[in-house]
């Protein structure tokens, strides 16, 4: 029978070691959690890298990961250190994160990195092309292996391939900066179909490939040599039921079944019941906005005293990419504001940011997000943005009000949300101050229209739209040259 090989970086499972025990843990990110969902029903197979590095694992211990990760489904590609340091905390994340993310003045053009990409992608293309059987299709992730649709389809042609990109695709004149422009688009260009959270992202693409490749576009069809390459977008869902369920069930918990942060947060409510919760969940990323965020908080306060020790802010930062110098510069930046704010505005009975640095597991972020007034989600850029529908998701009263950038892919399917622009403090200071006073009445209207379209638009459903397009795109057929 024939299966879909997804590809990405990351597998849905991370794999460290401890005392030459394996320890196992889900992978933090949209890409891991939406697909996850999807790949859970599929019977398909995952390849990506383990978490582990080559000089870590010895045969035994190699024996025993694959057999971890077959267990799940996934087959794993191994990297070495090098690979790590050029290919991921390198080229990944030093050069094409921050440039397609819109941060030029944190972009690294290292000729080693490239150099490493290229040979990793092909490491995955060896991988994918060992495990492809008749039939199959390929279904590529993420900025990491931009060139991998290009390496199978060269050994391939045979096979369908799609591509989804996770991060926005930024435009003509920021992507033209970049040294291997043309190659990257090439390798892009391996696919059958390639996919894009929003439409502007699609439009960016199509701008840089008719200006640097010069290739014919008709509507969203590029004609490449002798094939049509379809692009389109497709806005990822998250899975609601999963989501809204867990709300249901979080809300018939008895106290003993409770988690301790549950009773913390209950005994937070208790004690002032008219105090209001801010939450804030992100990886700890500059991408984020979390410097603006508490910044534009401090501001609220300062603006809004009579909210002083009524309103108190959860930050949740997931630990992310710690050997890039800007990730520990923010780290650095993060600990100082919160402890700024912190030391200027607490009482003896009020601290104004209870900050998290950590990932919590699923019940957790459950715990959060059903205890929390307010979501405050201020990024400065970002492809799509789960969180913000994970926190609409979980309002199984409809209450609760979503603070969210116009810099998210989300924000095009979320208008009901209180849009604000996060660099704008003043207006971010209002939303705050608007969304702790909004009647219960508009909150529930708001929100229904929002349910409705995320349980509507689920992430099966947008795997689903995906593999349907790419499958049609049999029927393109080739073009005459
Ligand atoms: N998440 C998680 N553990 C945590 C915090 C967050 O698994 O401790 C998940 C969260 O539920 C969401 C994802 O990480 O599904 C973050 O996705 P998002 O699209 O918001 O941002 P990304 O990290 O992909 O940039
Ligand atoms: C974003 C990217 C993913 C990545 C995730 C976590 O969601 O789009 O490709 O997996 O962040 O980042 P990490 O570098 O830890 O994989």
């Amino acid at each position: 029978m024939s299966k879909t090989i997804i590809v990405s970086n990351r597998l849905p499972l991370q794999i460290k070691l401890n005392n030459d025990e394996l320890e196992i843990t889900p992978s933090v990110g949209g890409l891991a959690t939406g697909m996850k969902s999807v790949h859970k029903d599929d019977g398909g197979l995952w390849i990506g890298w383990s978490g582990l590095t080559e000089e870590e694992l010895n045969e035994s211990l190699e024996k025993k990961v694959d057999k971890a990760v077959a267990k799940e489904n996934c087959a794993s590609v191994n990297l070495s250190q090098n690979d790590i340091d050029n290919y991921y905390f390198g080229f990944s994340n030093r050069t094409l994160w921050p440039l397609f993310h819109y941060f030029m003045e944190y972009t690294e053009f290292e000729k080693d990195f490239w150099e490493s990409y290229k040979r990793v992608n092909q490491k995955f293309a060896d991988v994918v092309i060992e495990n492809l059987e008749d039939g199959d299709k390929v279904w590529v992730h993420d900025y990491q292996l931009l060139l991998l649709p290009q390496l199978i389809k060269d050994k391939r042609p045979d096979v369908s391939i799609g591509f989804f990109l996770h991060i926005p695709f930024p435009s003509y004149e920021i992507f033209r900066t970049f040294p291997w422009r043309e190659e990257l688009l090439t390798g892009m260009l391996g696919s059958d179909l390639i996919g894009f959270h929003t439409y502007d992202y699609e439009r960016h693409f199509l701008s840089s490939i008719k200006r640097i490749l010069r290739l014919d576009v008709k509507f969203n069809e590029i004609i490449y040599h002798d094939r049509i390459v379809k692009v389109d977008s497709f806005p990822m869902g998250i899975d609601y039921k999963k989501f809204h369920e867990a709300a249901i069930n979080h809300t018939e918990l008895n106290t003993n079944d409770k988690s301790e942060l549950q009773q913390r947060l209950d005994d937070h409510i208790q004690a002032s019941q008219d105090t209001k919760l801010i939450l804030s969940i992100d990886r700890l990323d500059y991408t984020k906005g979390i410097p603006n965020r508490i910044r534009a908080f401090e501001y609220f306060l300062n603006k809004y005293p009579e909210f002083k020790e009524k309103v108190r802010l959860i930050m949740l930062s997931v630990p992310s990419r710690s050997n890039v110098p800007q990730y520990q510069l923010l780290k650095k930046e993060t600990d100082e504001l919160v402890g700024r704010i912190n030391g200027q505005f607490a009482t003896v009975s009020w601290t104004p940011v209870w900050y998290f640095y950590r990932s919590m597991p699923f019940d957790n972020l459950i715990d959060l997000y059903t205890s929390s007034d307010v979501a405050l989600i201020t990024p400065v850029r970002d492809g799509m943005n789960l969180v913000a529908k994970e926190y609409v998701a979980t309002r199984t009263k409809k209450d609760g009000v979503l603070i969210l950038s116009e810099m998210a892919g989300a924000s095009k399917e979320m208008n009901e949300a209180l849009m604000i622009n996060p660099n704008n403090f003043e207006q971010i200071a209002d939303a705050i101050k608007q969304a702790l006073e909004m009647p219960i009445e508009e909150q529930i209207s708001r929100n229904t229209i929002l349910q409705k379209r995320l349980e509507r638009y689920s992430v099966e459903k947008w795997a689903h739209e995906f593999m349907k397009s790419l499958d049609a795109t049999k029927n393109l057929g080739q073009v005459i040259v």
